[in-house]
C-alpha cells in the first residue's frame, strides 16, 4: 500500500512521516552494505566507495511544493515530493554504477518508480548521474507502506563535478557568468574522460592479473 499519513493530528503526523522516511533510508543503506559486502567476498572488491543519505529540510520540503504551485500540506509533500528520503551512492568506476542499480532493480519487494540517466543523456549543466527512484516496504506495528526514495548513483569524479557545481550555483543563485558555465561544462567533458580512462585502466590491470594467475596457478 502507498504510504499515506495516519489521520491524526499536525503534530503527530509529522513525527510519523520523519519516522517512516528515517526508516525507508535505514532500510535502503543496511540492503547496500549487504550487496557491497557480499560483493566484495565474491569479487574480492567493493563497488560502492561510500554512501551519503539525508531527509530533506521541512524549508526546501515547502519550497518544491510552493514552485509547483501545490499548498503546502504533510499529505501533498509525502504525494508530490519524491526526495524528501535521499541516497547518494559514490562508486570508483561507471560500470559499477549500473552494476549497483541493477542489484536494486532485481530486489523483488523494490519497485523501481522511475530512472533518470543523466550518464548517457547529461544534463545541459554537465551534470551527470544515475537517478532512481524507487518504493521501498516498511513494516509498521499495524500496516506496511511503501515509501519514496530517490536514489542517486555516481563516480567520485562525478561527484566532485556536481558538488563543486553545486556550490557556484548557490553562490550565483542560479545566474552564474557564461564563462563560468562554459568552464563547468568543460570540466564535466573531463570528468567523463577521466572515467572511461579509469576505467579502461582497470580492465586491463584485472586482465593482466587474470593473465599471471593461470600462468602460474
Ligand atoms: P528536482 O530537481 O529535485 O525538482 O526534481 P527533478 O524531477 O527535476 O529531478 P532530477 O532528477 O533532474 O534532479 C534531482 C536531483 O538531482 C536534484 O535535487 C539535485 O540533487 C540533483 N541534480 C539535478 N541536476 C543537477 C545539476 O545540474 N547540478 C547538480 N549539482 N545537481 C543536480
Ligand atoms: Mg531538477
Amino acid at each position: 500500500m502507498k504510504y499515506v499519513p495516519n489521520d491524526v493530528p499536525e503534530v503527530d503526523k509529522w513525527t510519523e512521516v520523519n519516522l517512516v522516511y528515517e526508516s525507508a533510508l535505514a532500510q535502503m543503506e543496511a540492503r547496500l552494505k549487504v550487496l557491497n559486502s557480499e560483493f566484495q567476498m565474491v569479487h574480492n572488491y567493493n563497488p560502492i566507495e561510500h554512501i551519503k543519505s539525508r531527509i530533506k529540510t521541512p524549508e526546501s520540503i515547502v519550497k518544491k511544493l510552493k514552485s509547483k504551485g501545490i499548498e503546502p500540506t504533510i499529505e501533498a509533500m509525502v504525494e508530490h515530493v519524491n526526495d524528501i528520503a535521499g541516497i547518494r551512492i559514490i562508486c570508483s568506476f561507471t560500470s559499477d554504477i549500473y552494476r549497483i542499480a541493477d542489484l536494486i532493480t532485481n530486489q523483488s519487494d523494490l519497485e523501481v518508480i522511475s530512472i533518470k540517466d543523466y550518464i548517457k543523456q547529461p544534463k545541459q549543466s554537465g551534470y551527470q548521474s544515475y537517478h532512481m527512484i524507487i518504493t521501498v516496504p516498511i513494516y509498521l506495528s499495524t500496516r506496511t507502506v511503501e515509501v519514496k526514495v530517490e536514489i542517486q548513483i555516481r563516480t567520485v569524479a562525478m561527484d566532485f563535478w556536481a558538488s563543486l557545481e553545486h556550490k557556484i550555483k548557490y553562490k550565483f543563485e542560479g545566474n552564474a557568468p557564461q564563462y563560468i558555465k562554459q568552464s563547468l561544462i568543460d570540466c564535466a567533458q573531463m570528468v567523463s574522460a577521466l572515467d572511461d580512462e579509469m576505467l579502461r585502466l582497470n580492465d586491463e590491470i584485472r586482465k593482466l592479473t587474470e593473465e599471471t594467475r593461470t600462468e602460474h596457478p
